[in-house]
């Protein structure tokens, strides 16, 4: 049945998500509320159950039939890919010889693109959140509103994009779409790179790095991320004291969370660190820029990872 949210039958879509954590899963209900069909992929023996529960921002619970499979779905209208970002090319690389419709990674991190066997045909969307999110069992609670920026990495069209930032717009407020994704991604890198190696390391809170005893780590971590940043964008808007200015205010905005890191590190899983302060040592490595601090966090991390 199609939902009476959607008049017109032709816009109900078919998406494809590769990824049921907790990002994946609040598209999954957020689209599926709005009478579109879903299913989510799954690499478990045994697949969750459908009957899924959602609690949205304004408390309402609500209960959603999803739809999960081991087998990637006929004719669907867009790929959505929400992995860890060291799971995306296992994710999708099985499929990707028969996907001719648009492919979204929607991740933390960024270079998992670079690992993928893309052809030329291809059509690429990458795309960045700052919703909050937290999974525990067959409930998703949506712990904070944020917004999603999309952008061409290959082959999308503007006309196409902008069907697609509508569509999901409808579904889950705010999506844009910005001319040089890059930008938004690398913002976010540079957020992650701060964030999620201290909490990781600390167990600590996001909003404790406002605390004044961090302050010297993370003014000498962002001159880091400036240096190799500025020159990865040549129209990068931001100079150390306004991304400092932005990284703070995410701190801030999301005082009361454990970052995915920290939580990786607690649960003792596989860290993105790879894909993210990672990322950026390499990326120096190539400009002769020598990411000490940064270098310094891995070290740590891997340490009290590996000796748990
Ligand atoms: O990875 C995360 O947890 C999030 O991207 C962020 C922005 C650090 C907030 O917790």
């Amino acid at each position: 049945m199609i939902s009476p949210l959607i008049q017109d039958k032709h816009v109900v879509k078919h998406i494809a998500i590769l990824g049921h954590g907790a990002i994946g899963l609040l598209w999954a209900h957020s689209l599926v509320a709005l009478g579109h069909r879903v299913t989510l992929l799954s690499h478990r023996l045994i697949l969750p159950p459908s009957k899924q529960q959602f609690v949205t921002r304004d408390g309402k619970e609500l209960i959603n039939h999803l739809i999960f499979s081991h087998n990637f779905p006929e004719s669907v209208d867009l790929v959505l890919v929400t992995t860890k970002a060291y799971q995306v090319q296992s994710a999708l690389l099985p499929h990707l010889h028969k996907i001719s419709v648009p492919i979204m990674l929607l991740h933390n991190g960024m270079g998992a693109i670079d690992t993928l066997a893309i052809d030329s045909q291809h059509q690429v969307i990458l795309a960045t959140t700052t919703h909050g999110a937290l999974k525990n069992h067959n409930t998703l609670t949506h712990t904070g509103v944020g917004n999603t920026i999309i952008g061409n990495y290959q082959n999308t069209e503007e006309g196409l994009l902008e069907e697609w930032q509508q569509l999901l717009n409808n579904a889950l407020p705010s999506v844009e779409t910005h001319s040089n994704i890059r930008q938004p991604l690398l913002l976010k890198l540079a957020i992650n790179c701060v964030i999620n190696p201290l909490t990781a390391i600390h167990q600590c809170k996001n909003g404790e790095l406002l605390n004044s005893d961090f302050q010297p780590q993370i003014d000498k971590l962002i001159a880091e991320l400036q240096q190799v940043i500025s020159k990865l964008d040549n129209d990068w808007p931001h100079d150390e004291i306004s991304l400092k200015k932005m990284i703070m205010a995410v701190a801030r905005a999301t005082a009361d969370n454990y970052s995915s890191m920290a939580q990786d590190v607690k649960y003792q899983r596989r860290t993105e660190i790879d894909f993210i302060n990672g990322y950026l040592i390499s990326k120096g490595r190539q400009l002769d820029i020598n990411l000490i601090e940064n270098s310094k966090l891995i070290a740590t991390l891997t340490k009290n990872h590996l000796s748990q």
